[in-house]
């Protein structure tokens, strides 16, 4: 689609509250975790995106029943001994998340299922879940990209496995085969967010963590029988609320309310890198729910962001906020530095390429290698050029970007493939647009 969206000058001032859809992660969780349960399970606020619309289609062709009503979403599950009566082709669509996922949830799937995605999918790499599942006896024909089929078997032994990427993908990809495992599995993973962990203990399914040193943990989990249904209320998604929070900061004379925000420890990599440059942001009404944290979150615009060494130990919980955090560096005093974010070029298109790119175009100087980025900031810079953004392979997240780059830095900005968005964010211009008015 050649859809595009022109910007032609500055945000003003504004003062505004404002609620984003449903965290994704959340959401593909919530789907994946109900079709393991033969009784209903019930999801409000679930995100309305085609990552997860294409994850209650593969479930669906997996046997699930799924109902939309007004104000919620109900699936009945058909339990966790699935064997399929057919071969079968699921569709990932964008999502990394789900075609991930979906192999772990495949592992005792006795017939010969076809993963297929989209050519950003199709580009990314799944060796990283495919050599894991080989492990428990799962056989692959094509197992580096997509397409690929796997067959999966009636009992998967447990397995030891060490996640050294930081990937919250793979983890709980082998977390679910563990579920359907004979014994104990025990996974050493580099810390990421751990949303199936506070699921699966929510569901009383036999977990055990251990968060034994600040880089990795210790991760036990033994096959079952049986899941609970799954009733959850699904928060806002900080990844969304983080270019409006980037917007905000970086106005003049602005204040945002972001209401009931998933704040997970383990997600707010990028409100504890803006704060380390100096941004005023408060968690306000916090509490707890199922294990997740969630809170409002109120931001108000700084003329005075200094650069950053970014601590490697965010890297994992602000892994899909970095793009927004590299337009705050441009605009901050002094020069910032991220590094040991290779992972950054595996996501929907080559981020760490395209951050450079877009700063290149807007006349910010950085040095960017494999896994790393140095920006040389300019808070006075104020754009009157032209510029297009296109050819980012459709990803979401540079679209998004390039917008909120618009409406801090000025000049005139045409930004291609506005449906873009509908991956993870579809009311992103909707909500824009009542910041703005
Ligand atoms: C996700 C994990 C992250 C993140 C993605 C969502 C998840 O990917 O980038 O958007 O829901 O588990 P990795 O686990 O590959 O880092």
């Amino acid at each position: 689609m050649k859809k595009f969206i022109k910007i032609g000058g500055k945000i003003d001032s504004f003062n505004k509250i404002i609620n984003v859809e449903g965290d994704k992660s959340l959401s593909i969780r919530w789907v994946i975790m109900s079709s393991l349960s033969k009784k209903k399970s019930i999801a409000y606020n679930l995100l309305k995106s085609e990552d997860v619309i294409s994850a209650l289609k593969c479930i669906k062709a997996l046997g699930s029943k799924i109902k939309f009503f007004k104000n919620r979403c109900e699936i009945i599950g058909n339990g966790l001994d699935f064997s399929n009566k057919k071969n079968l082709t699921l569709n990932a669509g964008n999502s990394g998340t789900l075609g991930r996922l979906i192999l772990g949830l495949l592992i005792n799937s006795r017939k010969e299922i076809k993963l297929i995605g989209d050519k950003s999918l199709s580009k990314r790499d799944f060796s990283r879940v495919t050599r894991p599942l080989k492990k428990f006896g799962a056989k692959f024909i094509g197992d580096k990209n997509l397409p690929l089929k796997m067959k999966g078997l009636s009992n998967p032994k447990a397995i030891n496995y060490l996640e050294k990427k930081g990937s919250a993908q793979c983890k709980t990809a082998v977390m679910l085969a563990a579920l359907k495992s004979d014994g104990q599995t025990i996974i050493k993973a580099k810390k990421s967010r751990d949303h199936t962990e506070l699921l699966f203990k929510y569901l009383k399914i036999p977990i055990q963590i251990k968060k034994r040193n600040k880089k990795y943990d210790y991760i036990k989990v033994k096959g079952i029988k049986k899941v609970e249904p799954l009733n959850y209320k699904i928060p806002g998604d900080i990844s969304s609320c983080a270019f409006f929070i980037v917007l905000t900061l970086l106005s003049k004379r602005s204040q945002l309310l972001i209401k009931n925000i998933n704040v997970n420890p383990t997600r707010i990599g990028i409100i504890k890198i803006l704060t380390m440059m100096g941004a005023k942001i408060k968690f306000i009404n916090k509490k707890s729910y199922k294990g997740e944290k969630i809170s409002d979150i109120l931001v108000k615009s700084t003329n005075n962001l200094n650069g950053i060494t970014c601590p490697t130990k965010y890297n994992s919980s602000a892994i899909d906020e970095f793009l927004v955090i590299f337009l705050a560096a441009a605009k901050s005093r002094g020069v910032s530095y991220f590094k040991d974010l290779s992972e950054l070029n595996q996501k929907e298109s080559p981020r760490l390429k395209w951050a450079s790119k877009i700063l290149n175009f807007i006349g910010i100087k950085n040095i960017t290698t494999k896994n790393s980025i140095k920006i040389f900031g300019n808070p006075n810079l104020s754009l009157n050029k032209k510029i297009d953004i296109k050819n980012f392979s459709k990803d979401h997240r540079i679209f998004m970007m390039s917008v909120i780059a618009a409406l801090i830095f000025g000049g005139k900005w045409k930004i291609y493939d506005l449906d873009s968005i509908k991956t993870s964010f579809p009311k992103f211009l909707e909500i824009l647009k009542k910041i703005e008015h």
